[in-house]
């Protein structure tokens, strides 16, 4: 077992457990995109990020891939934290505008504006699809391509591969191609109108 301090409380862990597995196996709740249970955690987000105070001491790191240890006192809600998470949350806007989740989160988290601009990719890099596709499809269909700037998901020679047999899993785990933000789609912008999303029926036959 490894002791440590989650927001104030002493918890024991298992050994192995990420510091998102003792989270979340006391109910304090991590917000995340990229973590996904079954695949291997990647980190590419951070919007996990929590404080891991040593005395003085303080970092930040991502919690759905930092194991637990002992002695450790995490904080998941500090000033600091709370600030990451927001500027995490308006990096993705700014290439991301019109996603419905990260504009559920800007409004769960107070992000009120994005002041950066970049190019609509409707794509976090977040490594998802990649990752379900290789696996627990045993397809390795999609994969990186390119670097920095221009590093984007793709296709082996942009053709389908014969890996590829279009169950749709990439789609189904993807955070951001979902259905797009019902609210205003002006890149930069934020609708806020998270609260009063109306419900999709997605079984209208069934009733
Ligand atoms: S959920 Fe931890 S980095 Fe994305």
């Amino acid at each position: 077992m490894v002791n440590l301090v989650i927001d104030g409380q002493r918890v024991d862990a298992e050994e192995g457990w990420t510091i998102l597995d003792a989270a979340r196996y006391y109910g304090v709740e991590i917000p995340t995109l990229c973590h996904m249970d079954g695949l291997t955690p990647y980190s590419a987000c951070r919007l996990c990020v929590v404080e891991v105070r040593r005395g003085e001491r303080s970092r930040m790191v991502a919690s759905c891939s930092c194991p637990v240890e002992v002695g450790m006192e995490v904080v998941t809600k500090s000033d600091r934290v709370k600030k990451a998470r927001r500027m995490i949350i308006e990096l993705m806007l700014a290439t991301t505008p019109n996603s419905r989740t990260l504009q559920c989160l800007a409004s769960e988290h107070g992000v009120t504006e994005v002041r950066f601009r970049g190019e609509d990719r409707r794509c976090i890099l977040c490594g998802l699809c990649i990752r379900i596709c290789d696996q627990q499809m045993r397809g390795g269909a999609i994969g990186f391509s390119q670097r920095g700037v221009d590093r984007t998901v793709s296709l082996p020679f942009h053709k389908t591969p014969e890996a590829c047999r279009q169950c749709g899993a990439c789609m189904y785990v993807c955070p951001v191609c979902e259905l797009p933000c019902p609210g205003t789609l002006q890149p930069g912008e934020l609708c806020n109108n998270c609260l009063n999303v109306v419900e999709i029926d997605a079984f209208p036959s069934a009733k």
